[in-house]
């Protein structure tokens, strides 16, 4: 299971980390980037199944209808890495920290 996850530079997220349980509540004001973390969620879901970043034969990636790869950086600014750490428990295939980075060698 996730237990952690740590997101940097991606969309609203400078450098944010959230504990997750079985139940996890997300709560806070508008724009405060719950449905950042969840988007972060789903962006690596998407590299988990093979999603092409770049050159793929479906054209440019997109998270979502009209949201590029460059538009999921914080502030536009391509020139951040965006960093996702994740930790997980309870699977031996990942007892170690995860890391995909992004960008940092464009
Ligand atoms: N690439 C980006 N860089 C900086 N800020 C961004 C980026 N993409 C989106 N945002 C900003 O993130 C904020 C939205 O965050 P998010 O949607 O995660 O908030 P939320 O907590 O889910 O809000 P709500 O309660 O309204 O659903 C908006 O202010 C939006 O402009
Ligand atoms: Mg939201």
């Amino acid at each position: 299971m996730l237990r952690r996850l740590r997101v940097e530079n991606f969309m609203s997220c400078q450098d944010t980390t959230v504990d997750l349980k079985p139940l996890t509540v997300s709560v806070g004001a508008n724009a405060s980037g719950k449905s950042t973390i969840f988007k972060a969620l789903v962006f690596l879901s998407r590299l988990q199944n093979g999603v092409p970043l770049r050159g793929g034969s479906k054209g440019e990636f997109q998270l979502e209808p009209g949201v590029t790869l460059d538009q999921l950086v914080r502030n536009g600014n391509t020139s951040l890495p965006i960093r996702f750490q994740l930790w997980f428990d309870e699977d031996p295939f990942c007892q170690n920290r995860v890391r995909h980075r992004l960008f940092e060698n464009r």
